[in-house]
């Protein structure tokens, strides 16, 4: 398969270059798991994944589904405990889950029974810190995600954007150096997601976070990250899900909905499409012969 690009824009390398001198937040190194089967037998579900995060990057992971996307931001959110390798985040190894990552799911994660200004209060409390000023600081993040006329209101009177704004701004309160998304726009409309992308996008550029964030999308991946981490499930040679390739993407910070029309965007495109559905090595009336349910002369066409 060809590279996604044979000539890089000058002022795309010359960015590729300053993110490569960054510190590493996030190193993981022959990272293993693997989880008993029903009979108690150890089935992989990861293999000997290994990759470097760096300060202010944004990651995006893809992958077909069960390819262990979710178990790997699990163990560096540490709550999964992994069982081959190292999970290293400032050059320390994950222990437990910790105040220095912040996690954002999919389905709304808010606690119900809280309202939205203590839904963000709580992790900043968590950390000691006395009620005014925990308060004062979550009407800061509640503001900057647009969202502090809603402080009194119960997560069950939000929308599903307007959750999702709350989950960012609890998750980035408490001061984390990493932000693990997992799939955190998957459940809202097209308007909606391509709004809070770019919210997301403009929160990344102004605050000091490094964000890991998972998605099915490949438009998604593209136009948010710095890399993208394409991660495949097992096959012959690999036990467990593996780290197939990682795609530098060639365009500058920051993104604006016109990049998507360039021949870079579209090239790389290509290639990640072509990673993610290859090609089907055999025609599927041959593979699944039980459902030969045409006979010559059926044609659809
Ligand atoms: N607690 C568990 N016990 C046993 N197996 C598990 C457990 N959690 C996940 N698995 C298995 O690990 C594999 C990877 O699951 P994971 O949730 O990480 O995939 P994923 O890539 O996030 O999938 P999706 O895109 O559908 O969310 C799957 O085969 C799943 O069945
Ligand atoms: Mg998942």
């Amino acid at each position: 398969m060809d590279p996604p690009l044979t000539a890089v824009d000058p002022a795309v390398a010359a960015r590729w270059q300053r993110l490569a001198q960054r510190p590493v937040v996030l190193e993981v190194r022959g990272l293993g798991m693997r989880y008993p089967d029903r009979a108690g037998r150890p089935v992989s579900v990861l293999h000997d994944v290994s990759f470097t995060v760096r300060r202010r990057e944004f990651i995006t992971v893809v992958g077909p589904s069960g390819c262990g996307k979710s178990t790997l931001i699990r163990i560096i959110a540490g709550l999964t405990r992994h069982t081959s390798g190292e999970v290293l985040l400032d050059g320390r190894p994950i222990q437990g889950p910790g105040p220095d990552r912040g996690m954002v799911f999919q389905s709304y994660s808010l606690f119900p029974w809280l309202s939205v200004l203590r839904n963000v209060m709580f992790g900043l409390e968590m950390q000691g810190k006395g009620h005014d000023e925990a308060r004062a600081e979550a009407l800061q993040w509640l503001s900057f995600v647009g969202l502090e006329d809603k402080a009194e209101a119960w997560p069950s009177q939000l929308s599903g954007g307007q959750s999702q704004r709350v989950a960012i701004a609890r998750a980035l309160a408490p001061g984390p150096r990493i932000l693990l998304m997992d799939e955190p726009f998957a459940a809202l409309d097209p308007h909606t997601r391509a709004a809070l992308q770019e919210h997301l996008l403009q929160i990344w550029q102004h605050i000091d976070i490094t964000i890991l964030f998972i998605t099915h999308d490949i438009d998604e991946a593209l136009w948010l990250a710095d890399r993208v981490f394409v991660l495949q499930p097992p096959d012959a040679e690999h036990p467990g899900g593996w780290l197939q390739e990682i795609i530098p993407v060639p365009l500058l910070v920051p993104r604006t909905r016109e990049m998507v029309a360039t021949p870079a965007y579209r090239q790389t495109r290509a290639y990640l499409e072509q990673l993610i559905h290859p090609p089907r090595l055999a025609p599927v009336g041959e593979r699944l012969p039980v459902f030969k349910l045409t006979k010559a002369g059926d044609e659809v066409l």
